[in-house]
């Protein structure tokens, strides 16, 4: 686990991380997830996209995307990564995967797997952590065998997520890589910024695992890495 003073130096310790993965493999196939903790990692590897490193190669999977929006709606998490990372670093568009929100279910999840049994296993995975401990959008109870599939959200993460959409808009359900897929990565890196994330933090690390804190799955992976500023680590520091 690594505990940065603050916010900024831990999001670029986590763009180091990414960076250093994609210097080492060109073709480096990456998990990214989305939300405000993910803004300032991706403004730090524009930068170094800027800077020289090349992102050509990159294969990237979306970790979840809402359903019922289209995939252009300005909320999608398709058009979040598009315009925080994927448009700015020269990412090859037939590299970039998101779950389809505007198709069947059952057909998109399907789709999805299929595709990252195609392309995967993914090398380095990133994740945030919500306030109920999920991940992707595996809400509290989700089976760690679970694959991508079909969730619905609760209200804590409906009301954690209202702030970017219209009253009575907020989606209901998600399509999300299960906790089987997202532990067959590689290499995990979880980041968690802010005291709000504190409580789920503790839940994650010191805990044995549970399925009512899914991001407590990590510690069955060989290789997962936790970076949290002071905020988020306020009860394990
Ligand atoms: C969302 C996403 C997660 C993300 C989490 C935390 O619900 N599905 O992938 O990690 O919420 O978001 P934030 O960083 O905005 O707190």
């Amino acid at each position: 686990m690594t505990i940065c003073k603050t916010t900024a130096v831990a999001a670029e310790s986590v763009a180091d991380r990414i960076a250093a993965a994609v210097a080492a493999k060109p073709n480096v196939v990456l998990g990214l997830a989305t939300g405000g903790t993910m803004e300032p990692v991706y403004k730090a590897l524009v930068r170094r996209s800027a800077a020289g490193l090349s992102f050509s190669a990159v294969r990237v999977f979306a970790l979840d995307e809402y359903v019922g929006l289209p995939p252009d709606h300005p909320q999608s998490y398709r058009v979040y990564l598009r315009e925080r990372f994927v448009d700015h670093v020269g990412l090859d568009p037939s590299r970039f995967h998101v779950p389809r929100g505007d198709l069947s279910a059952e057909v998109a999840a399907s789709e999805y797997e299929t595709t990252l049994r195609q392309h995967g296993p993914v090398d380095l995975q990133l994740l945030g952590i919500g306030r109920n401990g999920h991940i992707g959008f595996n809400e509290p109870g989700s089976p760690f065998a679970s694959r991508t599939r079909l969730v619905a959200l609760t209200a804590s993460t409906r009301a954690a997520n209202a702030r970017f959409f219209a009253p009575g808009h907020v989606p209901r359900h998600a399509i999300t890589m299960g906790i089987a897929s997202i532990l067959e990565a590689r290499r995990l890196l979880v980041f968690a910024i802010g005291p709000e994330k504190s409580d789920a933090v503790w839940a994650m690390v010191m805990q044995p695992p549970t399925v009512d804190v899914p991001a407590s799955a990590v510690r069955l992976h060989a290789s997962a890495e936790i970076v949290l500023d002071e905020g988020a680590a306020g009860q394990v520091a």
